[in-house]
């Protein structure tokens, strides 16, 4: 049932991959019934869910709470976990760090930029290993668009190509010119997954606050499938009024009785 790195190599070209990041168990649960195959923890979970300025401030113990949770509301799907900022900087660091992330629930890491000898030494002992290019948060200065200029998009295709060489099954592309991403994906021989980067990416995935709408600010290539954060006011506001009105708790206790589900 959970799809491994030769699945996903599989359905290049084939059938698009979805993916969702997910931070917590009943987020994870729903993605799991929905069919979704694989769910990113990613330390994007400091910004949209932990209030930091940046993804610099995820730490390895936030990581592994985060992966619990998801694997137990997902036991099923596979589940790839950010390796944070720094906890890749040396290969021998970055196994003990990927290690700690697969025990508390990943079946493979991600990690941002072209560390060729720590994507190497993470393969050699068994770790699967998703690579990231193009915009990568954890060193980036802007979140706008990359390799908008020839030099740019060159080096971006040869980290890619790198990334692939040392041993990554795939690989995430953000927020890059989209015949860049097609130039990269009919390159490469492992699945791309976009954000931001086109529609010719051989995946797409979405933080999953934007897509739900939970948050107060939106990147302009994601998408809002809901308006959670509306829902969560509306919520607030219509308890408030009850208890001062006092029909809260007596409306409640009426119509279910126990008060469980
Ligand atoms: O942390 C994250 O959610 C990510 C995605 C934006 C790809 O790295
Ligand atoms: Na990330």
């Amino acid at each position: 049932m959970t799809l491994h790195e030769a699945d996903f190599l599989a359905r290049k070209g084939k059938k698009p991959i979805t993916m969702l990041t997910a931070y917590t168990c009943p987020v994870a649960r729903g993605i799991e019934a929905a069919g979704v195959p694989v769910i990113l923890v990613g330390d994007t979970v400091g910004m949209v869910e932990m209030g930091f300025e940046s993804t610099r401030d995820v730490t390895l113990e936030h990581m592994e709470y985060h992966i619990g949770a998801v694997r137990r509301g997902a036991p099923n799907t596979h589940i790839i976990g950010d390796l944070p900022y720094l906890t890749d900087a040396e290969p021998h660091i970055a196994l003990t760090s990927a290690r700690r992330l697969i025990a508390a629930g990943a079946n493979s890491i991600k990690l941002e930029g072209p560390k060729d000898e720590v994507i190497r030494h993470l393969v050699a002992n068994g770790i699967p290993v998703v690579g990231h290019t193009g915009l990568t948060p954890q060193t980036a200065t802007s979140f706008k668009k990359v390799g908008t200029n020839d030099a740019d998009a060159q080096r971006i295709l040869e980290e890619a190509k790198r990334i692939e060489s040392a041993g990554a099954f795939m690989v995430v592309l953000e927020h890059i010119p989209y015949a860049l991403a097609d130039v990269i994906t009919r390159a490469l021989s492992i699945p791309t997954i976009g954000i931001g980067a086109g529609p010719d990416c051989d995946g797409q995935v979405l933080v999953i606050n934007d897509a739900l709408g939970l948050g107060d600010y939106w990147p302009p290539f994601s998408k809002q499938y809901a308006h959670v954060s509306d829902t969560i006011l509306k919520v607030a506001r219509d308890f408030t009024a009850e208890v001062e009105s006092l029909e809260f708790p007596n409306n409640i206790i009426q119509l279910t009785g126990t008060g469980r589900r």
